[in-house]
């Protein structure tokens, strides 16, 4: 007798007709994990920030969530460096970003990426998160993984989307968000270098694709390109969620 087929943890289909209005097709663990593996050191840095275009339930952004917490438990792991272990968590949840076309799916990609976080903070600090730590992951992972059209670069209101910079200033743990929209993330304004009356061929500039610019500091805040939405005073981490413009 053939014993029973067991359903995968994570589907790759949910239905056929999400396969066919929306092209639903999850990316299977092995895949994911070579493809990672393509980029190993970027996925095994607490702060390095990926953006999935069109991330489903987060079948990308879960494996690099998770990879990024070893690094985490590897260098703070251990009841007493809880301190440390929450912060770095906390910053490994603000490097992950995500869109995607429908609700239940965000919904979803938030809840996978929250319970990692929440599972890994148990495991190693022996005791649960306070509601205060895991309140600040729920609101970042409410900004980081967005409800849009990764094409029209809208939400469901045909507002721009938005995403936020979490800039970490490691004295006092604390952190300066920045607001941006995604079309301007994606397209900033081309910069042509004059090669010079001696220069018959420049060589092609080598790129490097940055998902943030460098915020300025505070104090020279003008944006001068108009791509920043808003920008927050620096407060401790903690103290992230209503904040005040800067
Ligand atoms: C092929 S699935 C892949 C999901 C995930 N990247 C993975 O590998 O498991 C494509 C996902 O993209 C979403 N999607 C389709 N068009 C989109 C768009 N224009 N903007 C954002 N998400 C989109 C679908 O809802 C679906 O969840």
């Amino acid at each position: 007798m053939c014993p029973e087929k067991s359903e995968p943890m994570n589907p790759q289909v949910k239905s056929k007709a999400r396969v066919a209005e929306h092209g639903e097709v999850f990316t299977a663990e092995r895949e994911v994990n070579a493809m990672l593996d393509l980029v190993k050191l970027q996925t095994e840095r607490i702060d390095s920030l990926f953006l999935e275009p069109a991330c489903g339930t987060g079948n990308f952004l879960v494996p690099i969530l998770q990879r990024k917490l070893d690094v985490v438990k590897k260098r703070y792991g251990g009841v007493r460096r809880r301190a440390d272990f929450e912060f770095w968590s906390v910053i490994a949840v603000m490097s992950v970003y995500g869109v995607e076309l429908l609700e239940d799916n965000a919904a979803e990609c938030r809840s996978r990426l929250y319970d990692t976080w929440n599972t890994q903070y148990s495991a190693n600090n022996k005791k649960e998160a306070t509601e205060a730590c895991r309140a600040v992951v729920r609101y970042v992972l409410e900004r980081n993984i967005l409800c849009g059209d990764a094409l029209s670069l809208l939400d469901s209101r045909g507002q721009p989307l938005v995403f936020s910079h979490w800039g970490a200033h490691l004295a006092g743990r604390r952190i300066k968000r920045t607001d941006w929209t995604l079309a301007e993330l994606l397209n900033p304004p081309a910069v042509t270098p004059d090669p010079g009356p001696q220069l018959e061929r420049a060589a092609p500039a080598e790129t490097q694709l940055s998902l943030f610019g460098t915020p300025e500091p505070a104090d020279t805040a003008d944006d001068s390109e108009g791509r920043r939405v808003a920008e927050f005073k620096v407060v401790h981490y903690l103290e992230i969620i209503a904040p005040e413009e800067a």
